[in-house]
């Protein structure tokens, strides 16, 4: 039986090219193999008070730009977490069962409470179980996330054995993360350091809609080093940021002939990081032009996002049906 996978989509921002490889692309293979349901995580948004324009203009973009760069409204269940208020009364149900303490122990609870003191709500220490609910609504088996949603995923096996144990039943699949091994590629980003993020600001990350001189602009002042290396030397890591981007997007040829020239020490980053540009625009334009009319579509996107909430809502009414039954809600009239 094919399993049935379950990942929600934050809403921060423009993609960029580490979204792309980082999840993007595990979704698209996702798609063909299993029963996905996608959706845009806009009630989770809601613990950091946006207004509704910014809300709405950032649900939109993302949903707009999953849809141009391939999730296919008729191989997988792609949707509004909003469009799915069944999500907001399974939360309900299972937070009758999540503890204070268990919440309040929760790292990314105590970072969120660390650095925002002032905006401690109840939906930030409940967040796992909204989690659980996005996952559990679908019964879903994997989640295809990140290394720092791990615990989150713990909380959801929890709350689902709590709920078959409380009601002895079975109801309720364990959620296992969906690993993608040794395909699970990590971006750098353009400033040297880590990997590409939107946190480490707009010059360090690749942006799928960077009109084709602000992409040469920013790998042209790309961090790497100030010349050639001694023949045979090891790559620094800015330089090594520069190669990897380059194995994502370049041709083998050219990846060797920079490789050969690091090797021999006669290299110059310059010529590199212009070669880069050149292939960076290359496998950016299409997406660029896909991004930038789907978004203009306003009846593509919104027939796609209706068609994902009924499919959504059909699976979403069958669980909570038998999840009201299960609990006691019957039905005396
Ligand atoms: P950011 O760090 O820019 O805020 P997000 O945390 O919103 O990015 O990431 C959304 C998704 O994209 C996650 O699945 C994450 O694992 C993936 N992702 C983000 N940045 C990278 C990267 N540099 N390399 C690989 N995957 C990434
Ligand atoms: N917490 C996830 C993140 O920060 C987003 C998310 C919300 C999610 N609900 C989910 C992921 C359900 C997987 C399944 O990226």
């Amino acid at each position: 039986m094919s399993e049935i996978v379950v990942s929600g989509i934050r809403p921060t921002g423009k993609l960029h090219l580490g979204n792309y490889f980082g999840a993007v692309i595990n979704f698209l293979k996702l798609q063909e193999a299993h029963d996905s349901f996608f959706f845009i995580a806009d009630y989770h948004s809601l613990t950091t008070h946006p207004t509704p324009e910014d809300l709405h203009g950032s649900v939109y973009r993302v949903f707009a730009e999953y849809l141009a760069l391939g999730l296919d409204p008729d191989k997988c269940t792609l949707y509004l977490q909003s469009d799915l208020p069944e999500t907001a009364e399974l939360y309900m149900f299972l937070n009758m069962n999540a503890y204070k303490g268990e919440l309040e122990r929760v790292t990314s609870f105590k970072e969120k409470a660390r650095s925002q003191p002032d905006n401690v709500n109840a939906g930030l220490l409940t967040y796992p179980v909204l989690m659980a609910a996005d996952i559990l609504i679908h019964k879903g088996s994997r989640v295809p996330v990140g290394k720092d949603q791990e615990q989150h995923l713990e909380m959801a096996r929890t709350f689902s054995n709590r709920f078959n144990r409380l009601y002895h039943t079975e109801y309720f699949p364990e959620p296992q993360a969906f690993t993608f091994g040794k395909n699970l590629v990590k971006v750098p980003g353009l400033s040297g350091q880590g990997k590409m993020s939107k946190s480490a600001g707009e010059a360090d990350c690749i942006y799928l809609d960077d009109a084709p001189e602000v992409l040469n602009k920013k790998i042209m002042r790309a961090v790497s080093d100030s010349g050639p290396s001694e023949p045979g030397a090891a790559k620094s890591q800015p330089v090594q940021n520069l190669f990897d981007l380059m194995a994502l997007v370049s041709n083998d040829d050219t990846i060797s002939f920079f490789e050969t020239q690091h090797q021999s020490g006669t290299i110059r980053y310059g010529d590199m990081k212009k070669q880069l540009a050149a292939d960076m625009e290359l496998f950016v334009a299409p997406l660029r032009d896909k991004i930038r009319s789907t978004i203009e579509n306003r009846e593509q996107v919104a027939k796609a996002a209706k068609h994902g909430a009924e499919k959504a809502r059909e699976s979403a009414d069958k669980t909570m049906k038998e999840v009201r039954e299960i609990i006691g809600f019957r039905k005396f009239y």
